[in-house]
């Protein structure tokens, strides 16, 4: 038995071994340009889809997932922060999304994958995935209401024609990191009102910057 514990312990040594070696050497590719091998990929998604089911079990999901209020609301901050590497209806690719890897899924096709429910694409939005190209949006600023917001929009966009599409970002209030939990609970709607206005100002220099 304890000869059997030793050989275990001596593999085991030896792998990490080996494993800090590569890693010396350089051998290791950390280029967004050349992807995984399928083993590695595998492994590296497993880890991530079990953390993350993991840590969103618990969240309660909002009923009023369909109010065209928040859907409305979530448009405006899916196209001021998102489209560029999630696409949106009538937009093939894009320059940055061509270079993410791992690539961004493109949030404006039906889903396919089960696992996509509401409560991990919420914890995914707020807290970002490491070592990807996806941010943590909360450390931004953005409140939970607003999150819950663009959760509400994603479900609507893979139905939206380019022109729904459209329609929904001009009637929004552009972009906002407050969504509708936060305007219920905030007496001071007017100052809030000058702020949507100032974000969306700079909403626009940032994209009139970027062209
Ligand atoms: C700079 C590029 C980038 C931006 C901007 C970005 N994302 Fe992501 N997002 C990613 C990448 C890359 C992944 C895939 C991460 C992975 O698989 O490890 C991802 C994954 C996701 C997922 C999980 C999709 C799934 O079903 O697996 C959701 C949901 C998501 N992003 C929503 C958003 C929303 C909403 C915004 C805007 C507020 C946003 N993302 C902005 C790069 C981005």
């Amino acid at each position: 038995m304890k000869k059997i514990a030793f050989s275990v312990l001596g593999l085991l040594g030896l792998g990490a071994s080996v494993a800090a070696l590569l890693i010396q050497l350089g051998v290791p590719d950390f280029s967004a340009d050349t992807p995984h091998s399928p083993i590695v990929y595998r492994i590296i998604e497993w880890a991530r889809e079990q953390s993350i089911a993991h840590r969103a079990a618990a969240i309660a999901v909002p009923t009023d997932l369909a109010d065209v209020g928040r859907i409305r609301r979530g448009a405006g901050n899916y196209e001021a922060m998102c489209r560029q590497c999630h696409l949106a209806p009538g937009t093939e690719d894009s320059e940055i999304r061509k270079g993410l890897y791992p690539p961004p899924p493109n949030l404006a096709k039906p889903v396919i994958e089960s696992n996509s429910t509401d409560a991990r694409r919420f914890w995914i939005i707020k807290h970002g995935v490491k070592a990807s190209g996806m941010p943590a949006w909360s450390k931004g600023g953005m409140e939970d209401g607003a999150i819950w917001d663009l959760t509400a929009f994603l479900k609507a966009l893979p139905g939206l024609s380019p022109d729904e599409y459209r329609q929904h970002v001009e009637t929004s209030e552009g972009h906002s990191h407050r969504g509708m939990d936060g305007q219920a609970s905030n007496q001071k709607t007017e100052e809030r009102h000058e702020q949507h206005h100032d974000e969306k100002a700079h909403a626009h220099e940032d994209s009139e910057q970027a062209h």
